[in-house]
């Protein structure tokens, strides 16, 4: 049982401050967990508490987070078993009392309901992964690398947030670590001798001053061709235009490009970018409150490619439902801190892969050396994870602990590659 909850401020990979865990069961055995943080949000995620106070990290303090979890969190979880995931969960979204955990504060939540099944996992004496998803946990994810950051993620005119590499040709999941980082490093020389920056954005990705989707696709394409890959049958192209962002007054607003697309216009510029490159998945292509464009996208390009739905579900099982029922994408993200618990997100999960959904479990933009999520991709066994580029230390721990999981599954450890999208 729970003997020991500390709370602990740390900083995240932004330098801002997040919240970190400690619990400590009667046996000893220790799990800890840091929380992550995102810059793009969706408008219905659980509620991250900052302090606001303006003389203190420019208002985004999570001390009195810490404090609820070094207090009234710790004091009611005090004795309860931590193998039970759902009973404490439970617990603690009755404790919060609001329906987005705005009272306690996802961030307080999350931090405690994470580091219970990491001490759980320690006392059984089992790494994460197997724990959590038994002994038949055994898929390595095909990996979403960020290479070309932009959007909220970096301070360059390109509108879309993310241009993502994804090795579906590998064999194994360490090759397609080999296989980004060898784009990444080509792409550097690539950007290098056209003359832009080789500063890289939030999630470790170049963040050169392009202007169009087309630009950033184009120089990636040519440093997959360049490394000796084949765009498409090796490594596919995956974008997230993080479209919420710059959806206004019913027009997606493209300031670094100069141009408006309505929605039509939009499912339009879309389809033709999936034409045109070898694209197999998009998230957020249309904003959150924009399910008409949803759906229009969907039905119109919904067989050929993945469409995963970020800001508009949020990781809430509910709004995920609600999207299943009306033709709103064919794929969720998942995001532990955008609903507070693993439980949920565990259900959220399930309730996808019910449906025929794919699942692509998801770092946040200010992330810490953390791994949870490395592990909870292969014991949903969803087979795909996007956490970052193939540089910075805060995405490169999860692909390493996804090297070490595969290592140590041997011969009974299986790379997802492509069967993991969802099949033309
Ligand atoms: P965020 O961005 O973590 O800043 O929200 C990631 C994403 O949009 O997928
Ligand atoms: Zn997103």
């Amino acid at each position: 049982s729970i003997e020991k909850v500390t709370g602990r401020r740390i900083i995240d990979s932004r330098g801002n401050p997040t919240v970190e865990v400690d619990i400590v069961l009667a046996d000893g055995s220790l799990g800890r967990a840091a929380v992550p943080s995102g810059a793009s949000t969706g408008a219905r995620e659980a509620v991250e508490l900052r302090d606001g106070d303006a003389a203190r990290w420019h208002g985004k303090g999570i001390d009195r987070a810490v404090a609820h979890v070094n207090g009234e969190i710790a004091a009611s979880v005090r004795g309860l078993d931590a193998v039970d995931q759902a009973g404490l969960d439970a617990a603690l979204v009755a404790l919060d009392g609001t329906a987005t955990k705005s009272r306690l504060g996802a961030n307080a939540v999350l931090g405690v309901s994470l580091a219970a099944a990491k001490a759980a996992a320690a006392a059984h004496h089992q790494p994460l992964y197997r724990y959590l998803g038994g002994e038949g946990a055994h898929l390595l994810p095909l990996p979403m690398m960020n290479i070309v950051n932009g959007g909220a993620h970096a301070d360059n005119p390109l509108d879309f947030q993310e241009f993502m590499i994804a090795p579906v040709g590998a064999d194994t999941f360490a090759e397609a670590v080999r296989m980004g980082s060898e784009v990444f490093h080509t792409l550097r020389s690539d950007l290098l001798a056209a003359g832009h920056s080789t500063g890289v954005g939030d999630e470790g990705g170049f963040a050169p001053t392009l202007r169009t989707a087309e630009e950033a696709l184009d120089f990636v394409m040519a440093a997959i061709e360049r490394t000796g890959y084949r765009p498409g049958a090796d490594i596919g192209l995956i974008m997230d235009p993080a479209s919420s962002e710059f959806f206004r007054d019913g027009v997606y607003d493209y300031v670094g490009e100069g141009v408006r697309r309505t929605p039509s216009e939009q499912a339009d510029y879309l389809a033709g970018l999936i034409d045109a490159y070898p694209v197999l998945s998009i998230e957020d292509p249309m904003a959150e409150d924009d399910l008409d464009g949803w759906r229009e996208l969907t039905a119109r390009v919904g067989d050929r490619c993945q469409l995963t739905g970020d800001d508009v579900f949020c990781t809430n099982e509910a709004l995920l439902r609600e999207g299943i029922r009306t033709g709103v994408g064919n794929s969720v993200l998942v995001k532990v801190n955008q609903i507070g618990t693993l439980t949920e997100a565990l259900a959220t999960v399930a309730t996808a892969h019910q449906a025929g959904w794919t699942v692509v479990i998801s770092h946040r933009s200010g992330e810490t050396e953390d791994t949870t999520i490395a592990d909870l991709a292969v014991a949903t066994g969803c087979g795909q994870i996007k956490t970052g580029s193939l540089s910075r230390s805060d995405r490169t721990a999860k692909y390493n602990q996804l090297i070490r999981i595969e290592e140590e599954l041997g011969d009974a450890a299986r790379y997802a590659g492509r069967s993991a999208l969802l099949q033309a």
